[in-house]
């Protein structure tokens, strides 16, 4: 399928068939979700794939009970933000280095950049990790329904409960989870015409 008939055909998909997404296919849709953008290109997010009873478990155990769902998913996907969000930022500045396009002054300059932003207050910090996590999840969930994969991103679940059954690091929050499968049923929603959401002026 592609992107277009993706998201013309959007729906969250609740309801599964047993049949297991295949590894390369969830090689192939993370490869792709590495595309999206984020500020600086820190990239600082990384998805669990919770695939065995015992692990899906932490997430089903985690949720609130409208969500009990989940359990029946092929596999449980949590998409987890980091609030050092200069985690990454050696590997990216070393290829911007390999690259020429900055030199050691500006690597500097820019590694004490991002690092400042870590000390600014909580509620900046929600809104960075909320920003720099929507557009991968985005792109994941499109790259699932363009490899015939359904998902649905899901917000209801206890954020500590779920941080400490997956052992994340102390800097670490999980802020979408993701079940996923092989569609059985799908409810097409209502949406506003495209003419109702944009002006132009
Ligand atoms: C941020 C966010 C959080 C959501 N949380 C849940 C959730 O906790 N449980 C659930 O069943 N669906 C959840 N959904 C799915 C929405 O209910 C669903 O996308 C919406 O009803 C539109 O339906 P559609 O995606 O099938 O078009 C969430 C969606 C978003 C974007």
């Amino acid at each position: 399928m592609d992107l277009e008939d993706a998201m013309e055909n959007w729906s969250s998909v609740k309801k599964f068939t047993d049949e297991e997404v295949e590894r390369e296919k969830l090689e192939k849709i993370f490869e792709l979700t590495t595309k999206a953008p984020t500020a600086f290109n820190l990239q600082p997010y990384r998805f669990i794939v919770l695939d065995s009873e015992e692990a899906m478990e932490k997430a089903t155990s985690s949720v609130i009970p409208v969500n009990g769902w989940i359990r029946y998913a092929d596999k449980i996907v949590v998409l987890v933000g980091d609030e050092e969000i200069d985690v990454n930022a050696d590997q990216v500045l070393e290829h911007k280095l390999e690259e020429g396009r900055i030199d050691e002054e500006k690597a500097e300059n820019l590694r004490k950049m991002y690092f400042d932003y870590k000390n600014r207050d909580s509620e900046f910090m929600t809104g960075w990790l909320t920003r720099n996590t929507v557009i991968p999840a985005t792109f994941f969930m499109l790259a699932c329904k363009t490899h015939g994969i359904g998902s649905c991103p899901v917000r209801g679940f206890d954020q500590d409960k779920l941080s400490e059954k997956l052992d994340l690091k102390e800097t670490e929050r999980p802020i979408l989870i993701f079940p996923i499968g092989y569609p059985k049923e799908e409810d097409r929603n209502w949406r506003r015409p495209g003419g109702e959401i944009f002006e132009i002026r």
